[in-house]
């Protein structure tokens, strides 16, 4: 049964700069957010290395800002990085926060805002709870085309004591701006490309089916499976596609607004003990379990997974649900093929350990409360059962 919300608050950064050379407009977003001194850059050695850090200080080199650096930030960050990073801020007296480069560095940087002002346990801000407090102001500058951490209220971080990887949410992590430009995406290479785009796929479709859908994450949502589905192939042809690497990257960031306004269902509720516990990276756990859990979920709603199918091409506009159904779940285990999405056994996940966390990632999974948003809400076994399939599946249709 969908929960119908009559009318819903949503709240999204004050300022997007969008498409081509958007980041040289990073002094005016900064001055347009007004009376900061003394910004923090958070992001990884990456970045570093491929020159983009050096590019941000030559533009910013025109005002009278005092620039740091914190570039320690590692994929599926823990609290014992954002702590190192609230430690700069406080050594440094930054007074807002710069995250630049794909969901990792954007997710510490929300952190670190909250945590130099408030509770510096994670536990805090675990959910049901939201966290709506005004930490140090957050500019957001997505490299990746994926998460669509630059407009969502969440923030996901590992708490480093139980592996936990929790997804913290709350007004208090919606950046003040983010700067959308795609031209920082070119230098990604082909597995960050798919994983990054298939992230943004599954944020769409659990946005979708999701409880908590709304007329207003629908129209995003559909909006993104189609310039996901419409690109992903181009970009993988040929990756200066300066085109379809623009479609993408807006599908990231209307991805990002249309979960962050509705939810994300079972597909990350399971990927994320995925990547917690055997370092399996985010978009590409989304992508292994993606086809199995559309296959389970599929009946609970079948006529707008037979949306999801139409809109993306899987399908003809005239199919009926059955048919378009049918050919979404063939649809996504043949991306999963053509793009080389490993499975979990493949991806050389250890299998005695994955036996042994089987439970506890199905627990953790149930923990999130995600699972309750999806169309067709599985018990701890079934969700066992689900991991068993994505161990190994056979890419079989219902
Ligand atoms: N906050 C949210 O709303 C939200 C939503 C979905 C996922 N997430 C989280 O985001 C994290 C994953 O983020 P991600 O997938 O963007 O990747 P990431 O930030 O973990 O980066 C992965 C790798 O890609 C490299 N990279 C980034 N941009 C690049 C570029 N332009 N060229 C070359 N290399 C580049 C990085 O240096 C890193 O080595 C996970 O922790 C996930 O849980 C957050
Ligand atoms: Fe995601």
């Amino acid at each position: 049964m969908l929960m119908r919300r009559d009318n819903v608050r949503v709240c999204i950064p004050r300022f997007l700069q969008i498409g081509k050379g958007s980041l040289s407009e990073l002094p005016n977003i900064i001055s347009s957010i007004g009376n900061i001194k003394s910004p923090l850059i958070v992001t990884d050695k990456q970045m570093v290395a491929l020159g983009y850090i050096d590019k941000i200080k030559t533009i910013l080199s025109s005002t009278n800002l005092v620039i740091s650096v914190f570039d320690e930030t590692l994929p599926d960050p823990t609290d014992t990085v954002v702590l190192k990073g609230v430690e700069l801020v406080h050594k440094n007296n930054s007074d807002c926060v710069i995250g630049f480069g794909g969901g990792s560095p954007i997710d510490t940087a929300k952190a670190i805002s909250a945590m130099a002002k408030f509770s510096k346990n994670i536990q805090d801000y675990k959910p049901p709870g939201t966290f709506d407090k005004q930490g140090l102001p957050i500019i957001a500058i997505p490299t990746t085309a994926g998460t669509g951490s630059e407009v969502t209220h969440h923030a996901v971080i590992i708490d480093s004591r139980n592996k936990e990887k929790i997804s913290c949410r709350g007004e208090g992590f919606v950046p003040q701006a983010a700067i959308v430009d795609y031209e920082l995406t070119m230098s990604k290479p082909r597995r960050l490309t798919i994983d990054n785009a298939m992230d943004t796929l599954t944020h769409a479709i659990e946005a979708y089916v999701s409880k908590k859908a709304t007329p207003f994450s629908d129209r995003m949502a559909l909006d993104t499976i189609r310039l996901v589905t419409n690109n992903i192939y181009k970009v993988d042809k040929d990756p200066k596609d300066i085109k379809a690497r623009e479609e993408l990257m807006l599908a990231a960031t209307l991805g990002g607004l249309a979960f962050t306004n509705a939810s994300i269902c079972l597909v990350h509720a399971m990927s994320r003990p995925l990547g917690s516990n055997f370092k399996i990276p985010h978009g590409l756990s989304n992508a292994m379990l993606l086809p199995t859990i559309t296959e389970f979920s599929i009946l609970s709603a079948q006529n707008k997974y037979a949306e999801c199918s139409r809109v993306g091409s899987f399908s003809l506009k005239d199919d009926n649900d059955e048919i378009a159904c049918k050919k979404l779940i063939d649809g996504l285990y043949k991306m999963n093929k053509d793009f080389d999405v490993p499975s979990i056994k493949t991806f050389g996940t250890n299998q005695k350990e994955f036996e042994r966390e089987l439970e506890n990632m199905a627990k953790d999974a149930e923990i999130s409360g995600a699972p309750n948003l999806n169309p067709r809400v599985p018990s701890v076994e079934e969700m066992i059962i689900l991991y068993r399939k994505a161990w190994e599946p056979l890419g079989e249709s219902c």
